[in-house]
């Protein structure tokens, strides 16, 4: 009998690394290739009990998550749901992972109105069609910034940013005040839709393990 073909899993670097990885080892998945992966940039994480495909792991920035599940050649992926609204694509969202919650929210320093007045306002951020999407019609310029968004305002670039926040921290220690949430993010599992059709059983095996690990 020939190999299993492992299916190809893409999980996102940074934040939500670490987590993803303990609950993979939690459905039993031996994960220690990912321990010092040197420069390689593939890894087999093979299921402890064999009875599952194994997998072949690969870690990436996020929209890069999305763009390998979309274009298949990954078959699953595990992405924020930040970069899932902001990006979007054909795909399916299978499983909240309950991981790195945070929410989107709207900031302004010192919790200035933001709606009031005659004048358009200038919102910083790193996720443009989110923002746009919350401001509807209203005409505020939104500025697009890939980093520490918090510093637009303290500048005088932006009147608010919308942006991720999670401890609060960040916007405390730049004298800036969340006057509106806008959507709950978590890590969300998500399937190649060709790869849904033909392994559907290995991909509901994988899913229902990593189900009972987040329990
Ligand atoms: C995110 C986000 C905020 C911060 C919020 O940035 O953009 O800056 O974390 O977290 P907190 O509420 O716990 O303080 P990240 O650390 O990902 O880095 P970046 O700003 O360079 O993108």
């Amino acid at each position: 009998m020939g190999e299993i073909k492992p299916l190809r899993l893409a999980l996102t670097k940074g934040r939500l690394e670490k987590q993803c990885r303990r609950l993979l080892s939690e459905s039993g998945y031996n994960c220690s290739a990912l321990d010092n992966p040197g420069r390689r940039l593939i890894h087999a994480l093979p299921h402890l009990s064999k009875q599952l495909s194994p997998l072949e792991g690969i870690l990436a920035k996020a929209p890069d998550v999305i763009t390998y599940i979309e274009h298949g050649v990954c078959d699953i992926g595990v992405a924020g749901k930040d970069t899932i609204i902001e990006q979007g694509g054909s795909f399916y969202e299978m499983l909240d992972l309950k991981l790195g919650v945070c929410r989107f929210a709207l900031a302004t320093p010192g919790g200035q109105d933001f709606f009031g007045g005659m004048d358009t306002k200038c919102v910083a951020t790193k996720y443009p069609n989110v923002a746009r999407r919350f401001l509807g019609s209203n005409p505020a310029r939104i500025i697009k910034i890939e980093g520490s968004v918090e510093l637009a305002p303290l500048l005088g670039l932006a009147d608010a940013i919308i942006d991720i926040v999670e401890t609060g921290d960040t916007l405390r220690a730049n004298g800036l005040v969340p006057i509106q949430d806008i959507h709950t993010i978590s890590a969300r599992v998500i399937v190649n839709v060709a790869a849904w059709k033909l392994r559907r059983n290995e991909i509901e095996s994988f899913l229902d393990e990593v189900k009972k690990a987040v329990g």
